[in-house]
């Protein structure tokens, strides 16, 4: 039997990163192999994606289905007109001006060179300028548009440091760059345009209320139930740790007593709230601070590293409060949501039937 190949790992400065780091990840996404690298909101696992061999590779890594696009991430205008077929709707061009490079993704006509399997066979095509030092360098070495989606399992934690993606990819990827902690700490929005509107797909880090200060089509919202169909890759279940977890809506546990008697003295219980409102929990949980209420940049920075860290000690149910909040709280309490695989409790009094449903 062989031994499984390791990532090798290089440190690199992640705002000044070494040419020499660089284009050895260059050359490995040119000769189709795969590379992990931060970008401002999570690590990516990048290869070059007109090459079909590297990108069925991407899936098998991330055990991620078929049906489930993955972005592609450009560096300047002429990558863009690569991937996009024809000229940028208005709209597009509005937001790319606005926030490229940046934690946006728009999702627009699939020029016909793309290959069918990074669209899961779509005809559109989700398509990001990254603003981090190290992957805009990378894709600009490579010379061609990077294909990566998070660089964690599917349905797993998104990666924020070097570290997460090593303990979950480990052999599956030939080298990871790692310039620290990333960020922005949560995923980027992801915006479908037409003619008509702008239709958030999955929140982020850009807020509603920053896309909507800078389209000139109405910014809606995806409606509700439509998932499978306009964000395929949006399962209700992602995002999860592998202990039960289940979410509670803001501000519902008033004091320690208001939760059930069973649930009083379980052990191994983490309740993760917000340290400028902590929730009295019983004696025996721990209390996690998410951070903040009033920072939710500082929230979701540092969301994946908390959830990654509680999840590592094995609790045996994890509780997660919504920020219940606007602005980035929209994209924290979807992710929050996902992770508890859409199991959302309003009233204390419902833990126990909704840990153990049925
Ligand atoms: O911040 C990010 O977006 C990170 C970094 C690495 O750039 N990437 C990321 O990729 O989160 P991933 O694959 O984990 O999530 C991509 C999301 C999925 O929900 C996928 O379904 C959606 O984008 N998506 C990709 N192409 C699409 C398309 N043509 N139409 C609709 N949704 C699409
Ligand atoms: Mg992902």
């Amino acid at each position: 039997m062989t031994t499984p190949q390791r990532a090798d790992v290089v440190r690199v400065d992640p705002e000044h990163p070494d040419p020499t780091v660089i284009r050895r990840a260059a050359a490995a996404i040119r000769a189709g192999r795969l590379v992990a690298f931060p970008t401002e909101t999570v690590y990516g696992l990048g290869c070059d994606a007109f090459d079909d061999d590297a990108v069925a590779a991407v899936f098998v890594a991330k055990g991620r289905p078929a049906h489930d696009p993955l972005i592609v991430h450009v560096e300047g205008e002429a990558m863009v007109d690569r991937v996009v077929a024809g000229p940028l709707p208005t709209a597009a061009r509005a937001l790319a001006e606005a926030f490229w490079p940046g934690p946006l993704t728009l999702v627009l006509r699939r020029h016909p060179d793309v290959p069918p399997a990074i669209t899961a066979g779509r005809a559109t095509v989700a398509v990001r300028a990254p603003a981090h030092p190290v992957a805009a360098a990378l894709i600009r070495e490579a010379g061609v548009p990077v294909a990566a989606p998070s660089a964690n399992r599917f349905g797993h934690i998104s990666p924020t440091s070097a570290a997460h993606v090593v303990a979950d990819l480990d052999d599956r990827c030939d080298l990871v760059l790692d310039g620290g902690r990333t960020d922005r700490g949560l995923e980027s929005t992801v915006v479908a345009v037409t003619d008509h509107d702008v239709m958030v797909l999955r929140h982020g880090a850009v807020t509603l209320e920053d896309l909507r200060a800078h389209s000139p089509l109405p910014v809606v919202e995806r409606p509700r139930g439509d998932e499978a169909v306009q964000s395929p890759g949006h399962d209700e279940r992602h995002y999860s740790p592998r202990a039960p977890t289940v979410a509670v809506v803001a501000g519902t546990i008033p004091s320690a007593d208001a939760v059930p008697t069973d649930l009083r003295t379980a052990e191994g219980v983490v309740y993760l709230g917000y340290g400028d409102r902590p929730a009295p929990v019983p004696d025996g949980w721990r209390f996690e601070d998410l951070g903040p209420r009033a920072d939710l940049d500082q929230v979701a920075h540092d969301l994946y590293e908390i959830l990654h860290r509680v999840d590592a000690a094995r609790p045996t149910l994890i509780l997660v409060e919504l920020s219940g909040a606007e602005g980035l709280g929209r994209a924290i309490d979807d992710r929050l949501t996902r992770a508890a695989s859409s199991v959302v409790v309003r009233e204390v009094a419902d833990l126990p039937a909704a840990i153990h449903p049925g």
